[in-house]
């Protein structure tokens, strides 16, 4: 028996799965690269206060989900809950920013961390990749960070997606609409205790995040932030979804979507996965125009998404767009010492070839090279025995088929190829 396990919430990726992901990240790093984003990395943790100030004190990741600890010198650190803080801290300590005007694109993948009851698409080790889009306030820049979420899903094959866009407009509207909550749950209030109430009252806006189904219920009736828009952001809203139209994406607006972490203005969106059960949001992101002034920087714009692997490798799946296992090409079965010998040159030229293969290491007989070269799902196994070599010759067998053909060593590559 194993004397220890994976941490609960936190997965090992094996080799039968690492292909997937790879997948996945490649495919974003590609269209990050289309788009002209420069890849960025920063430390797994950083000063407690940065995801405190950023993801805002009520933010359930800042109160309840962070993995925080004292280093040996007292130093309350944090183990990164999300990418975008330490991107925004990297980008002002780098002098990224350091020219006026500057508009700076990032992307990064990363695991994030956050003490969360696991489940499947939810876990405590959890892996995203994400883009930055910093300087800009223009709408064109929601867009098209909204459109690269959509290209990187499509780029995956998946079809059952819905993109949810809503403004929660600025800090004016946000303490006009969260009256209007306070005001439309004031029954619910008075029933709670004086906890759950000075939580409520903190920030109301948390309430249309909650997964408690009373609460949910009791908020169907409720205003939507949208009605309380102050007009720049209206015009801002607007003019992201005529860019959408325009880029031919499809998207609903939702204007219950207000997200989980507090440093959002004005656009804020998600992607949900239609076939995904209860996690079902595949991405989040939106603009935060006042985080990087918070972070110590001079006022700059911006806005950014993240999108879980995790999920989008269950999206996938069910879709059924996982390929199978990589196989190997070719094992080479050679018995005795000049068949081993012409065996080793072959792997060799065949590896260069770009030609994946294995042979056996531990000087086992024929039967047993047999059974591994069964063993390691090889599409074709190399068989170079006294006939085959007094011949200079070598005999392919179809893995698949199980036919055998005996060809000549020097037309192996180009046999094989084709
Ligand atoms: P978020 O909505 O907290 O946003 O996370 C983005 C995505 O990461 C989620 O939609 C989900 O797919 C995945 N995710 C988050 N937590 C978990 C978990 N515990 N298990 C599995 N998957 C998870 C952010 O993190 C923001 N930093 C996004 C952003 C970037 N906003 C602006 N720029």
């Amino acid at each position: 028996m194993p004397k220890f396990k994976a941490p609960r919430g936190t997965y090992d990726v094996l080799p039968d799965t690492a292909s997937h992901w790879s997948r996945v990240e490649t495919a974003f790093a590609e269209i990050s690269e289309l788009y002209g984003y420069g890849e960025i990395r920063t430390p797994m943790f950083e000063e407690t206060d940065l995801f405190v100030r950023s993801s805002g004190e009520t933010s359930e990741v800042v109160n309840k989900q962070m993995y925080t600890f004292l280093d040996k010198g007292e130093r309350s650190m944090t183990l990164k809950p999300e990418g975008t803080a330490p991107v925004l801290r990297a980008v002002l300590e780098g002098g990224l920013l350091n020219q006026q005007g500057q508009v700076v694109r990032v992307w990064y993948k990363t695991p994030i961390f956050r003490y969360e009851r696991p489940q499947k698409g939810r876990c405590r080790q959890a892996h995203q990749v994400g883009m930055e889009l910093i300087g800009s306030s223009s709408p064109n820049a929601d867009a098209e960070i909204i459109e690269m979420t959509v290209r990187f899903y499509q780029a995956l094959g998946i079809k059952q997606l819905g993109v949810l866009v809503n403004s929660i407009g600025r800090a004016q509207a946000r303490r006009a609409y969260a009256d209007a909550i306070l005001n439309h749950m004031a029954s619910w209030l008075k029933d709670q205790d004086q906890e759950g109430r000075a939580r409520a009252e903190k920030n109301p806006l948390r309430l249309l995040d909650s997964k408690d189904p009373s609460i949910q219920d009791l908020l169907s009736g409720a205003p939507v932030v949208t009605d309380y828009l102050e007009p720049e952001s209206r015009e801002h809203y607007d003019a992201v979804l005529k860019r959408l139209n325009e880029a031919d994406i499809e998207f609903e607006e939702a204007p219950r979507i207000v997200r989980g972490l507090d440093y959002y203005t004005d656009t804020v969106f998600e992607v949900e996965g239609r076939m995904l059960g209860a996690q079902s949001a595949l991405c989040g992101g939106g603009r935060y125009d006042k985080l990087i002034q918070e972070l110590g920087g001079s006022p700059t714009p911006a806005v950014g998404a993240a999108m879980g692997i995790e999920r989008a490798l269950i999206a996938m799946e069910a879709e059924d767009l996982l390929p199978d296992v990589d196989r190997l090409d070719v094992f080479v079965v050679a018995l005795g010492d000049q068949a081993i010998q012409i065996g080793n040159r072959i792997v060799d030229r065949l590896r260069k070839e770009g030609v994946s293969c294995q042979q056996d290491i531990e000087g086992k007989g024929m039967k047993n090279q047999m059974k591994q070269a069964g063993r390691s799902s090889a599409r074709w196994t190399l068989i170079l025995g006294e006939d085959e070599i007094a011949a200079e010759s070598v005999t392919i067998k179809n893995m698949d088929t199980g036919d055998q053909q005996t060809v000549p060593q020097a037309d192996l590559v180009s046999r094989l190829k084709s």
